[in-house]
């Protein structure tokens, strides 16, 4: 939540920020800001709504002749979306500015305590007391002020702070909300709050960790530890994503992108990790050895939003294939409850950005009970991949649309490549069927691949007579269940269109009250296992009129006397099929959204990576 940018180095410092915001407004755009350093002043631009306002704002000043600045894109948590509460916030003499993303939780003491001190605020945001705070602190070292000051704060931040007396200086610091720096070849330096924002300049970047702060010069940073106030001696990682990944190529949306780069996000992160000739898996940076999974007796997955689908579909593969106990927990609810961990259990955490702030909460919590953490996750050295015991990477690449779909589908390959991997730890399938296991994963992105422009062009077709419903219904069974409720998902947060999603065989007690012939209900009903049973549930809809839209398996004819909206599928293994099938949901929710005119990419009231509670 919140984008942060900050530049100090020898570019024009506007058009670098704006470029940074535009990369981060997937997380928060509800306001936006720019502050830069000219001629011993600080100037600064701030309104209400979308980044190409702000850009509207900046004009000419987009040649300023200034090289050190802060940007911020906001997803408001205290105070409404307001230009007054837009980020940078400025100290009473207007020398500092501050922009900041997390919660300051003691805001409202600490804000009294500084009006009585005079100092005079002009927003109604937590991270307004940090400029002042700041201000108080400050004698003649901006870095020992920004210390002092965090001495004071409880809660989560990741900061940028700018001084107009200290000309060239930017200062990072972060608890609890991600922040990264960069370092271009020619000492320019940056800090963002995710890696995008860097692309375009370096791909040298270096994770702060809670509770450190950097000053950041043209060719040089320096990092301290915020605890003992100790010099840091920090690793540059050099990261593997480029600029380009980060744009739409052509796309109207980065959503309809990232749907067609499912193919290549499923062979991303299958390939290498199992021999096709031998059936083994190999997963080096999961770093628990045989013996420490071999001692497991129940394994605890834990997620948000679509990252909890994914983990769903994946009891139904573990359970299945490797024979363990698994347990499937909301991260805001697993995070608070009373829970049986121990040392012998092992919890997953699922998560695209590796922040979000409930999922994070979860692994620590687990982990101070004694279990092994392992965190399945797209973003390397997010700060859940730094503190599990080991990480299994999906390589979807940058996700920017906020409604997630190549990160669903590749954790759904990831924990289907772990599910092979702990039925070879635990010797509970022969390496000939865990070989053509392997093989049907590795097929499935050439069928997605293949299959993606019919399925699109037949759901822009069939939308014309469900787009403007009211609300939706999806049903499917076993498997196929946790893809019932991701598609009612991608609906209601693209086109905010009412939309649930149930296993098929709970329609009876109660949902099915809802169905009339006005109420269209998409129904996965491929020929698996569970097949008849799911058929019957759709002959009870249909008995009660509702509108069927039939997601099939090709050469089931039957499935076209129920309903003249089928959409076939071709037949692949049955534990496949919540990847295929998953492609139709998002095609669906993806053409319902824009023909209501909605915006896909950047939904009301939503932002990517949630860093809060
Ligand atoms: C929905 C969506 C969210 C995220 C959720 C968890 O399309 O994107 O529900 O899945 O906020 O985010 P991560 O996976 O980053 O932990």
């Amino acid at each position: 939540m919140c984008g942060i940018v900050g530049y100090a180095g020898n570019r024009r410092v506007v058009p670098v920020l704006l470029e940074g915001l535009r990369r981060l407004e997937y997380r928060g755009y509800d306001s936006a800001g720019i502050v830069y350093q000219e001629n011993d002043q600080l100037t600064k631009y701030r309104c209400e709504g979308k980044l190409s306002r702000l850009e509207g704002i900046v004009g000419d000043a987009i040649v300023a002749d200034a090289h050190t600045g802060l940007g911020h894109t906001r997803w408001a948590t205290h105070g409404a979306p307001t230009t007054e509460n837009a980020h940078p916030h400025t100290d009473c003499s207007g020398r500092l500015v501050v922009v900041h993303n997390g919660i300051i939780e003691n805001y409202h003491s600490l804000r009294e305590e500084l009006k009585d001190k005079g100092h005079q605020f002009t927003s109604e945001t937590d991270t307004e007391v940090l400029a002042h705070l700041i201000e108080e602190n400050l004698v003649d070292d901006l870095v020992a002020a920004v210390k002092k000051s965090l001495d004071r704060v409880e809660g989560s931040y990741a900061l940028g702070v700018m001084s107009v007396d200290f000309p060239g200086q930017l200062i990072a610091a972060r608890n609890q909300s991600p922040l990264v720096l960069g370092v271009e070849n020619d000492g320019g330096t940056f800090m963002a709050s995710d890696i995008p924002a860097l692309l375009p300049y370096t791909k040298n970047v270096i994770f702060l960790e809670d509770e450190e702060l950097a000053l950041l010069e043209h060719g040089s940073y320096r990092v301290i530890s915020l605890r003992s106030g100790e010099q840091l001696d920090k690793t540059i990682t050099e990261i593997d994503w480029n600029a380009a990944m980060a744009e739409k190529a052509g796309y109207k949306h980065f959503m309809l992108k990232e749907i067609f780069e499912q193919p290549q996000a499923i062979t991303n992160t299958v390939s290498g990790r199992i021999n096709i000739e031998t059936g083994e898996v190999v997963l080096p940076e999961i770093n628990l050895t045989e013996k420490q999974f071999q001692n497991i007796d129940r394994i605890f997955l834990v997620a948000c939003g679509t990252s909890w689908h994914a983990a769903l579909v994946a009891k139904y593969w573990i359970e299945k294939y490797a024979r363990i106990p698994v347990e499937v927990d909301i991260a805001s609810e697993f995070r608070y409850r009373s829970l049986l961990v121990d040392e012998r259990v092992l919890t997953v955490a699922i998560s695209q950005s590796g922040e979000t702030a409930d999922t994070l909460a979860g692994i620590r919590r687990a982990r101070k009970l004694g279990s092994r953490v392992i965190t399945i996750c797209n973003v390397v050295g997010s700060t859940m991949t730094r503190e599990a015991d080991g990480t299994l990477y999906t390589h979807a690449g940058p996700e920017i649309g906020v409604a997630s779909t190549k990160a669903f589908i590749s954790q759904l390959a990831a924990l289907f490549l772990f599910t092979l991997y702990l039925s070879q730890v635990r010797d509970t399938m022969s390496s000939e069927q865990r070989r053509k296991l392997g093989q049907d994963l590795i097929d499935i992105a050439r069928t997605v691949e293949q299959e993606l422009p019919r399925i699109r062009e037949q759901i822009s077709e069939m939308i014309e007579t469900f787009y403007d419903c009211r609300d939706f219904l999806f049903v499917g069974r076993g498997v196929n269940f946790p893809i019932a409720l991701e598609g009612a998902l991608k609906l209601k947060e693209i086109s905010y269109i009412h939309a649930e999603g149930y296993a098929a065989g709970e329609l009876k007690h109660g949902p099915i009250a809802l169905i009339d012939k006005e109420m269209p209900i998409f129904a996965v009903t491929p020929k698996d296992s569970v097949y008849q049973k799911t058929i019957s549930n759709v002959e009870e809809i249909k008995a009660r009129q509702g509108r069927l839209i039939l997601l099939g398996t090709e050469g089931d004819t039957h499935l076209n006397n129920i309903t003249s909206d089928v959409i076939f599928m071709p037949k692949v293994h049955e534990d496949m099929n919540p990847i295929l099938y998953t492609i139709p949901a998002q095609l669906l929710s993806y053409e319902i959204a824009t023909r209501r005119g909605c915006d896909v990419d950047q939904p009301r009231n939503l932002a990517k990576s949630v860093t809060v509670e």
